[in-house]
């Protein structure tokens, strides 16, 4: 498995916004994410304003300045889910570069934020250098990073095949608003869907990064939309 699957963890606290290279790296990769996608992800240089307030971040981030916008179309089909599926594989090879991150759908100012007409906000990622978290934070993280066994994630009629077994330990450490954890698999006739309610505003994008930690393990890829199957590679 990917180290950056299993290492990576959500990043609040920054020593500095990414460096030269680091930036470059990102702009690039966000220019071939927008071509695959239909988004129009944004990198900003200095976002900290969204940041600012203490009573909107509840104090949890530090010295936040690099923000990546992650927004498109208003009339994009499934963008919450497009947001979720692309931004994780970015937030994964930005970790393998040293660029930690954190999801970000509630605890931030949107209105500081400027975004064109026509286009929505779904969310963001703050984006910066950091250092390995103290013992202080470390206890926090622990606590935010819990996560639920496989079974609890999966219905099968069948039991589950290595490679998907696989595929799923992946799912399971994916990261999820207020770490619900919500995306459920099912595996029937052979066949691996996945979906999720609509509790809470975040869990489309949920569902969709769930799906890219399955297929960074799995191969493939996934199709968007509640219920939307996973396309193994044709030589699978
Ligand atoms: C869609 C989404 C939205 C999130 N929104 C916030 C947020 O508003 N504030 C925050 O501090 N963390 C937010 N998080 C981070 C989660 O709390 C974190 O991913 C989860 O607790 C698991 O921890 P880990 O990322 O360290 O594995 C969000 C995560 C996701 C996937």
């Amino acid at each position: 498995m990917r180290a950056a699957l299993e290492k990576r963890y959500s990043v609040r606290t920054y020593t500095a916004p990414p460096t030269e290279a680091q930036t470059a790296f990102l702009c690039a990769a966000l220019e071939k994410m927008n071509t695959a996608s239909g988004l129009t992800a944004a990198y900003l240089d200095d976002g900290a304003a969204a940041f600012a307030s203490r009573t909107k971040t509840y104090g949890m981030f530090k010295n936040v300045q690099a923000l990546i916008l992650l927004k498109g179309p208003r009339d994009l089909p499934d963008l919450c889910e497009t947001v979720g599926y692309y931004g994780q594989a970015l937030v994964l090879d930005l970790w393998e570069k040293g660029v930690g991150s954190c999801w970000v759908g509630g605890t931030f100012e949107k209105e500081k934020l400027e975004i064109p007409a026509g286009e929505d906000l779904v969310c963001v990622l703050t984006v910066g250098q950091f250092e390995a978290p103290g013992t202080k934070d470390k206890v926090i993280l622990n606590r935010l990073h819990k996560r639920k066994p496989i079974s609890a994630r999966i219905t099968a009629d069948a039991p589950l095949p290595t490679w998907l077994a696989a595929a799923m330990e992946g799912v399971r450490l994916a990261p999820s608003a207020v770490n619900a954890q919500s995306p459920q698999f099912v595996w029937q006739g052979g066949i691996v869907t996945a979906t999720i309610g609509d509790e809470h505003p975040m869990h489309l994008v949920d569902l969709g990064i769930a799906k890219q930690n399955f297929v960074q393990v799995a191969g493939g890829s996934f199709a968007l939309g509640r219920g939307g199957s996973y396309i193994p590679n044709a030589d699978a």
